[in-house]
């Protein structure tokens, strides 16, 4: 076989090759493993001695060349080496893998909690985001001037009536209200839900976050019930050696009122960065419900008692997980999200 007639040959077909797959079959007629430059190897052996070197090295710069050739088509496609078999079907690469969207980690604490909550009897609720003026505080013993509503106080939304302002609510106490209105006890419910509050963001405060409220009506409920109640909660989130601690505190529509705190689960209680040296941290804002909130929603306080509790959902996913800054859990960065 005459080196020069299958150089000839080669720059004459591949001028005509117009597709990555065309050149992909042009290479291996080639240089495969049975291709021509194979064929032409193979006849070294049979050739007379003294011609053996020179043929070797004539095949070995045709092998180079037309590896140059190939890749300047390549080029020409503008492929890179790792497209050039782009079409060509490869039963043994490894599928793609279907990427699979799961529960935001909000959701999944939420459903965590809620789930602990019916375990214990308690149904769930939820209200609507944007709430009277009524519901969100003067139901709530909230009086228009009393300054704990400057915490609140912010989002309204333009009046459809001048008697029944509208607002994003700032908590999920409202859910009290509304269902206390329309139920008898005994009643023990959960209303899980998004709230909203005035807060400049920073690594432990946003506008917006979620909270579930809970609370329980009926002859005789004492707080020694919102104890026990919360003690079983605390211990199934965050483990049974956990300790409690309900620390005095002031909310108008429960007295009295406590916030609650849980050995620190960074250092059990010692003192770390995380507890601010403390050894507790805190969780959530309980107390027994208000003879007011129950004079609101036309329940007799003489005959019954309840408790109630808010807890954030951001802060509890914080601690359990670690993590120190709660903008994170709303960027939707991938690489955040599927850690859960
Ligand atoms: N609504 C309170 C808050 O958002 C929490 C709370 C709920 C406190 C129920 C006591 C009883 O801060």
């Amino acid at each position: 076989m005459d080196i020069n007639i299958i150089k000839a040959q080669i720059e004459a077909e591949i001028q005509g090759l117009d597709t990555l797959v065309k050149l992909e079959e042009f290479r291996v007629k080639y240089l495969g493993r049975k291709g021509i430059l194979a064929q032409l190897t193979s006849t070294i052996p049979g050739l007379p001695i003294a011609e053996r070197g020179t043929f070797g090295q004539q095949v070995n710069s045709l092998k180079s060349y037309l590896l140059s050739l190939i890749e300047e088509k390549e080029r020409s496609f503008g492929a890179g080496p790792a497209q050039a078999i782009a079409g060509a079907v490869d039963p043994g690469m490894p599928g793609l893998a279907q990427s699979v969207g799961r529960l935001h980690p909000i959701t999944q604490i939420m459903d965590e909690i809620l789930g602990v909550f019916s375990r214990m009897g308690f149904s769930v609720v939820e209200g609507p985001e944007i709430e009277t003026e009524y519901n969100n505080f003067t139901g709530l013993n909230i009086p228009l001037e009393h300054p704990s509503r400057d915490a609140f106080d912010t989002f309204y939304l333009k009046p459809l009536a001048a008697t029944n302002k509208l607002l994003l609510r700032s908590h999920t106490s409202p859910g009290q209200i509304r269902v206390m209105k329309a139920r008898k006890p005994p009643l023990a419910v959960v209303v899980p839900g998004r709230v909203y509050r005035p807060d400049a963001v920073d690594a432990s405060h946003l506008f917006m976050f979620h909270q579930i409220e809970g609370f329980m009506v009926d002859e005789n409920i004492r707080f020694s019930d919102l104890k026990g109640v919360l003690e079983v909660f605390a211990k199934s989130v965050f483990g049974q050696d956990i300790k409690m601690r309900f620390r005095p505190h002031f909310f108008p529509f429960t007295e009295p009122s406590a916030e609650v705190d849980i050995s620190c689960i960074i250092c059990k209680g010692k003192g770390c960065s995380v507890c601010g040296r403390k050894g507790w941290l805190e969780i959530l804002g309980s107390g027994m419900i208000h003879p007011k909130v129950f004079a609101h929603v036309g329940y007799d306080p003489k005959k019954y008692t309840g408790f109630a509790f808010g807890l954030g959902i951001e802060r509890i996913a914080m601690l359990k997980y670690g993590i120190n800054d709660i903008r994170i859990f709303f960027e939707n960065d991938v690489r955040f999200l599927e850690q859960f």
